[in-house]
């Protein structure tokens, strides 16, 4: 195996071991890289309220507690009676007891405290001396949870104390109904998610780390402050014949991987491979500092194995997932690692000519996610938010023109 882009073959190797535990334990806190905050992203904020996921739905059996370092907060999720996600403080209001470390146990859809037993519905107590149930002030504050897409996603917001608050948008991820295989794989990155998303905008690193011949990026006009928006090709070079498979003479193989941010903890994929499609929604959510934990969560078409062996039926059976999975977390995890170990994320900085498209980006995160004014520089470039107001005029101005 080819290690490039990496320090050397020890890390791989830690690398590998710690993605093979990160999908087999659960809790965000076992084999932890190691992260330094200070030195390295100085002022820049940690963390930034948006959807994040918890854990993806086939992971949280009913009758089980899952507890994860989020955001910097100690969480646990359960499911209820009804069967729906509840996300709540790992610490219980009677005297600190913990739900989390198999100490806390789930009945009937209620969690149940490991130090005294107290019982407790959607963070409400039903157990326990009179005055300490009708009590208000001992409720557990519950996370805004939605469950879509298989995935357990909850609302943090970055400017409460206890990260709960109300949505600031709508969780309206993309449709995959025509695309009901998924797979799901994730793992534990010493980066914050910004720099991490910044590598995978950046325009030069598919032809460096992905070895494309040629990658066109555009940015698209985006209507919601949170979303940001391109639509990306990278043409690869095939050779003619892979065992069985005919390329049609043609050896460019044009990978149309367009992007969609929803705020900073959701990535969207769109792949379209020669008429294989494809949806990949990354989430990233922070644990604390600069340890993100990143989930690839890759929707599909239904397998055909008995199928005219194309590029499609190569991608389908082949490559989608858990090629495109290694290939992702191999170039962006242990690269993003090397790079900041020693160096400095000048997010306040315009980044160095021909990387305008992770200037566009900073500027995305600066202006519309931290409402901050960032100034024009020399690489500067805007970026292609419309607002509403605007959408308005131009409209108006059409009718007027029409009429
Ligand atoms: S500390 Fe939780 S029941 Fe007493
Ligand atoms: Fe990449």
């Amino acid at each position: 195996m080819k290690i490039r882009n990496v320090e050397n073959k020890a890390f791989l190797w830690t690398f590998v071991m710690r993605l093979f535990a990160h999908n087999i334990l659960k809790d965000s806190q076992h084999f932890l890289p190691k992260a330094n905050y200070d030195e390295r992203h100085g002022k820049f904020p940690r963390y930034f309220s948006g959807w994040y996921m918890f854990v993806n739905s086939k992971g949280l059996a009913e009758g089980e507690v899952i507890h994860k370092k989020l955001n910097g907060i100690d969480l646990v999720v359960h499911r209820n009676k009804e069967g729906l996600p509840v996300i709540h403080s790992d610490r219980c209001t009677h005297m600190d007891g913990m739900f989390s470390g198999g100490l806390g146990t789930v009945v009937d859809g209620q969690i149940v405290c490991g130090y005294h037993k107290y019982k407790f519905e959607n963070g409400v107590p039903q157990s326990g001396p009179k005055d300490f149930k009708n009590d208000v002030k001992n409720c557990i504050p519950c996370f805004k949870v939605k469950e879509t897409h298989g995935l357990v996603m909850f609302w943090f917001d970055a400017e409460s104390e206890n990260g709960i608050g109300e949505p600031q948008w709508e969780l309206d991820l993309p449709d995959v109904s025509d695309l009901p295989r998924l797979a799901f794989a994730r793992s534990i990155t010493p980066t914050h998610m910004a720099p991490l998303h910044e590598n995978i905008v950046d325009d030069q690193h598919f032809v460096l780390l992905h070895e494309a011949d040629r990658y066109k990026s555009t940015p698209e006009p985006y209507f919601e402050k949170h979303r940001f928006k391109t639509a990306n090709t990278m043409r690869i070079k095939l050779p003619h014949k892979i065992g069985p498979f005919q390329f049609n003479k043609n050896p460019d193989l044009d990978m149309v991987m367009d992007t969609e941010f929803f705020g900073l903890g959701i990535h969207i994929n769109t792949v379209n491979i020669r008429g294989f499609k494809a949806t990949v929604i990354h989430t990233t959510t922070p644990i604390e500092d600069e340890v993100t934990e990143w989930s690839l969560n890759v929707y599909m078409p239904k397998r055909k194995w008995f199928a005219k062996l194309d590029i499609v039926w190569f991608m389908n059976n082949i490559v989608y997932p858990w090629g495109m999975i290694a290939q992702t977390y191999r170039l962006h995890t242990q690269d993003r690692r090397a790079f900041f170990e020693k160096g400095k994320y000048d997010f306040y900085e315009d980044s160095p000519k021909g990387f305008e498209k992770v200037n566009m980006f900073r500027r995305w995160v600066q202006e519309e996610l931290l409402g901050e004014k960032r100034p024009m520089r020399k690489n500067s470039v805007p970026t292609t938010y419309v607002s509403e107001a605007d959408i308005e005029r131009n409209s108006s101005k059409k009718t007027e023109t029409v009429a």
